[in-house]
């Protein structure tokens, strides 16, 4: 059996999802799964426009088995070489042996360190502005090198007006029967699409906007990403979310407010701060480093432009799950954000100084004077801290 759509009269999704990957790329909790798009371009020649993870391979040659209708199949863009898109390229080279990949120069060595089969032979390569002809389909290809692997290009189609647009615009979350994004879900759609963009994209906020600029040129009606929903409608919407998470603007003033708590002591405090924000008309939102995956804080410090850290100090260091969350902020590249550190100990609370040094090496972080320290439990006199530090926000 088979499961295709039509995005356009000639552009067929041969995609799947997978609702029992757990954890993606061994990392992101993904408790709605995952969608790996694929789409046959059918013209007088057909193309493939990248393949899927090894999860759905059965659906998806069974879709694209179904979608060439009994025709041959001609090429492969290969637009990226991450197996979550590439895993199934080797399948498809054998099961039509005539098709032809197309793709750039620094994809060709990374398709042969994952495959072991005849490349050589097969492979067409396009660079920038190459286009690629199969008849009133004009394929037009354009480099988006980090966004988020060296290889990766996204491609244009002319007649349709698509983009088909690689990882970029994606988001985690197995789709609903709904291949289309459903503008008026975006205020929903859009916490995966941003945990997506900010854990697996984030760090390349540069490399995102210098594609954005080129997409610019383009005159774009459909914007069909290698995972979540086919944009068509509202696209606008995801195209302003990539303006402000590629520059690191905060997308709101608001205060992420992080914590990491053994018995308690730490949590109170950031539920403290955390009603004091919420008086003082902030939007707000709390995260348990310990309960939620370090994706979810790498999310919120992108969406809002202050981030408060709670932390207790373990063995004279930062607690393991913040120094993790601390990390990950520091390799995704935050930038421009008011940050307020509180740290806990019972002898000597030394967390927030190695937070503080661990966030020298971003730019454009202010760590606001207010900061302090407390011992085991904070005092109802030392209220006035709290205050001082939220005020200082
Ligand atoms: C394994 C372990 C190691 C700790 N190491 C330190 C330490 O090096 N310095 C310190 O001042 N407190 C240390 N503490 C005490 C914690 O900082 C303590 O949990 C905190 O003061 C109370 O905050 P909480 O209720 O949020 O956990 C340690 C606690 C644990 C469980
Ligand atoms: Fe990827
Ligand atoms: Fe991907």
């Amino acid at each position: 059996m088979f499961n295709i759509k039509n995005i356009t009269d000639s552009i067929i999704y041969v995609g799947a999802n997978d609702r029992k990957c757990d954890i993606f790329e061994g990392t992101y909790p993904v408790p709605d799964g995952m969608a790996y798009n694929s789409y046959l371009i059918k013209d007088e020649k057909t193309v493939l426009m990248d393949t899927v993870d090894k999860a759905v391979a059965e659906v998806f040659y069974d879709n694209l088995k179904a979608a060439l209708s009994g025709r041959d199949l001609d090429y492969v863009v290969v637009q990226h070489m991450e197996p979550d898109h590439s895993a199934t390229l080797a399948g498809v080279l054998l099961r039509y042996p005539s098709a032809k990949i197309v793709t750039n120069a620094k994809t060709v060595p990374i398709m042969k360190q994952f495959f072991d089969m005849e490349i050589d032979s097969r492979v067409e390569i396009v660079k920038e502005g190459d286009v690629l002809s199969v008849g009133s389909h004009e394929l037009t290809f354009v480099m988006a090198p980090m966004v988020h692997w060296p290889e990766v290009m996204l491609t244009y189609d002319k007649k349709d007006k698509v983009l088909f647009s690689a990882d970029a615009f994606g988001s985690f979350g197995a789709l609903n029967g709904n291949l289309f994004m459903d503008p008026s879900e975006y205020v929903t759609y859009k916490s995966e699409a941003r945990r997506y963009y900010t854990n697996i994209v984030g760090k390349y906020g540069a490399q995102v906007a210098a594609v954005l600029a080129k997409a610019a040129s383009l005159d774009i009606d459909i914007i069909a990403p290698l995972h979540g929903c086919v944009w068509r409608e509202g696209k606008e919407q995801i195209l302003d979310s990539y303006k402000a998470w590629s520059s690191f603007e905060a997308e709101e003033d608001g205060v992420a407010i992080i914590y990491g708590s053994v018995y308690g002591g730490s949590a109170l405090v950031a539920d403290i701060i955390a009603s004091k924000c919420d008086a003082k008309g902030y939007k707000t939102e709390v995260i348990d480093v310990t309960s939620k995956h370090t994706s979810y804080s790498v999310a919120a410090a992108w969406r809002y432009s202050k981030i408060v850290l709670v932390t207790p100090t373990i063995d004279g260091g930062v607690f393991s799950r913040m120094e993790n969350t601390v990390s990950a902020l520091v390799a995704h590249n935050l930038q421009k954000r008011k940050i307020a550190i509180v740290d806990n100990g019972t002898w000597a609370a030394t967390a927030g100084k190695a937070i503080r040094a661990s966030f020298e090496k971003c730019k454009d972080i202010e760590i606001v004077e207010t900061s302090f320290s407390f011992k085991s439990r904070l005092k109802q006199e030392e209220l006035s801290k709290v205050d001082e530090l939220v005020d200082s926000l």
